[in-house]
């Protein structure tokens, strides 16, 4: 008997401890770009010189920033459990703490891939951080941000939705779970299943059975889960 699979689904609001902005909080990413310029198939189309350097900007916060306790205490629950992260977030701090099953469903910051094909993609690192419309892959194409735009299919939404069906614990942190279909998740799980929603201000879920809200923030409310699963466990 392997052990108990515990699926996470995180949002922005994990990397805030970081330092990185969440997109709707006050002072959010989207007050202060127009998401549908810099995130959307159209906005590409429209002005690809200002998405890349949106990407490029985004690219360069990102190495100032470092995992926190609420992506440590992820990886110290694979001591007991097989943890599995889904996460909307185009940052790498889940895999810089070590965390090791991450789905990105929203693509990943410190990649590219080819515009032509979206199955080609290449791994940008801190000497080639920055990317234009004529930048090109190893193969000749030219490359995009490896980045899930509005207006544009979510290609590991199945496998996250099949990871959903088998979890046994499945816990939310830090997502104002206002986009689809990664909000969906939640629905995927099969009934009787905890989930704990972790989130200091927590999006509507009273329709969903069987959820525990820990008002509180990412590295906080991992604290008093591990505190509940303990409990669990001597119970
Ligand atoms: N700890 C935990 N949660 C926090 C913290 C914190 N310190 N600070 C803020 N939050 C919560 C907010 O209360 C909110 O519920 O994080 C959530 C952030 O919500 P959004 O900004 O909407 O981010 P997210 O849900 O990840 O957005 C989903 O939208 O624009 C797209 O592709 C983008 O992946 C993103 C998607």
């Amino acid at each position: 008997m392997g052990k108990p699979k515990f699926l996470v689904s995180t949002g922005a609001g994990i990397s805030a401890e970081s330092g990185i902005s969440t997109f709707r909080d006050a002072g959010g990413l989207w007050e202060k770009y127009p998401v549908m310029q810099v995130c959307s198939a159209d906005g590409f189309r429209a002005d690809p010189e200002l998405v890349h350097r949106f990407y490029n900007e985004r690219r360069k916060q990102l190495q100032q920033a470092k995992p926190n306790a609420a992506h440590a205490a992820l990886v110290e629950l694979e001591k007991d459990y097989d943890v599995y992260v889904i996460t909307q977030n185009v940052d790498d701090l889940h895999e810089r703490a070590g965390s090791e099953k991450v789905l990105h469903l929203h693509g990943e910051l410190m990649k590219m891939r080819s515009v032509k094909n979206p199955d080609y993609v290449e791994p940008l690192d801190i000497e080639h951080l920055e990317t234009t419309p004529r930048t090109r892959g190893k193969n000749g194409d030219l490359m995009r941000p490896h980045i899930v735009f509005f207006q544009e299919p979510v290609p590991n939404m199945e496998a996250a939705a099949a990871l959903a069906a088998e979890a046994d614990i499945f816990v939310v942190i830090g997502t104002s779970l206002a986009v689809y279909p990664a909000a969906s998740l939640l629905y995927y799980v099969r009934p009787g299943v905890p989930i704990y929603y972790i989130d200091p201000k927590p999006a509507n879920v009273s329709g969903v059975p069987n959820v525990t809200v820990i008002r509180e923030t990412a590295s906080k409310g991992m604290e008093e889960l591990a505190k509940l699963l303990e409990k669990k466990k001597a119970d």
